[in-house]
């Protein structure tokens, strides 16, 4: 009835990349670099929901070698994901995640992402949380080298979501 998730991601900071973070646009100095738009936090929900369903990670489906998929919006691949789970006869109970970052603050944010992710993921707002930490200066992320991502997710079977 019930299957969990969950997934991990991290990407190096570079100048001259946009931040997109939660696919919404962060002003900052530098973004992260990737194939993609490098959106550390949809991959890490896409890794989660892959993770729930049996299906490895987005490396797998989405490979970093098919142009395809160069600077595309990671929300595409979240919609894909989103299918495969529902074909699966899965819907999402809820979404919790943490951005590692020490800088920007990302919290003035986290209304918009909600507002962004939410409804690609078939969730009420309440059900999709999304928090951020430093790492308090330590490490490569400490030192502004690049952003983690982690996020858990649950899937409830279709027939049985209905009543809880
Ligand atoms: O106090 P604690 O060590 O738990 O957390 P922190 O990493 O110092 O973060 C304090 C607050 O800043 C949290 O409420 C985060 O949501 C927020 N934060 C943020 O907006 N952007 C970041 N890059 C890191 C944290
Ligand atoms: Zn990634």
């Amino acid at each position: 009835m019930f299957r969990i998730g969950y997934g991990y991601d991290i990407h190096p900071l570079e100048a001259g990349r946009k931040l997109i973070l939660g696919g919404i646009e962060i002003p900052f100095q530098k973004g992260l670099a990737g194939h993609s738009d490098a959106d550390v936090l949809v991959h890490a929900i896409c890794d989660a929901l892959l993770g729930a369903i049996g299906q490895g990670d987005i490396g797998l489906h989405f490979p970093p070698t098919s142009p395809e998929y160069k600077d595309i919006s990671s929300l595409k691949l979240l919609e894909k994901v989103i299918r495969w789970v529902k074909e699966k006869g899965f819907v999402v109970g809820n979404l919790d995640s943490t951005i590692v970052a020490q800088k920007p603050q990302i919290s003035p944010y986290f209304e918009a992402m909600k507002q962004t992710l939410a409804p690609i993921m078939e969730l009420a707002l309440d059900r999709a949380n999304i928090k951020a930490k430093t790492p308090e200066g330590l490490g490569p992320i400490g030192h502004g080298e690049g952003i983690a991502a982690y996020a858990v997710v649950i899937l409830m079977r279709k027939n049985a979501s209905q009543s809880l």
